[in-house]
């Protein structure tokens, strides 16, 4: 009995030109669409997986170099999959002055990654980013969409005991 074998891959490819057309037929097709569907891709995926970023860019007849060149433009776009919790540190001016820095340090330290990385276990995102507009309460640190607010260094492996521990 002949067999191709590869059935996953068929079927994963379709399933991407589907959502590439749902995402088209929400968003819109003409090259000025580029950043809502780049952001679309990213709300459903938390990231922008390849495949369906091609998909999209066949279904919307824009280059997908033009695609990419969008989303490296700006920072907001991710390339790789994000862990269960995103920790963003906070290195406005503010945060910065009452230490952020001794923060991300520490939270590398914990987590064993740098900035931009997950860890292995796909539990935790790290990042940097400018004022999250609660400059009273530096230095801050927000997960997924908790604020925690004037940290010091153990404050902040307290939070992450129990993000890994599960208590949150
Ligand atoms: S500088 Fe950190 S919240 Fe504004």
């Amino acid at each position: 009995m002949a067999c191709c074998g590869n059935g996953g891959a068929l079927e994963k490819t379709a399933s991407k030109t589907i959502e590439a057309k749902e995402i088209v037929e929400k968003v819109g097709k003409e090259p000025e669409y580029a950043i809502p569907l780049l952001q679309e891709i990213q709300k459903r995926h938390s990231y922008l997986p390849q495949d369906l970023v091609e998909a999209v860019s066949a279904e919307a007849g824009i280059p997908v170099a033009n695609l990419y060149g969008v989303a490296t433009f700006y920072s907001q776009f991710r390339f790789k999959p994000q862990g269960k919790y995103l920790i963003r540190v906070c290195h406005g001016t503010a945060c910065h002055v009452a230490g952020s820095d001794i923060i991300s340090a520490v939270i590398a330290q914990e987590l064993g990654i740098e900035e931009g990385e997950t860890t292995a276990d796909a539990l935790f995102s790290f990042e940097k980013v400018a004022c999250l507009g609660c400059c009273a309460l530096a230095p801050v640190v927000m997960i997924g969409d908790k604020i925690y607010a004037k940290l010091t260094s153990s404050k902040i492996k307290a939070v992450i005991k129990e993000y890994k521990n599960g208590k949150t």
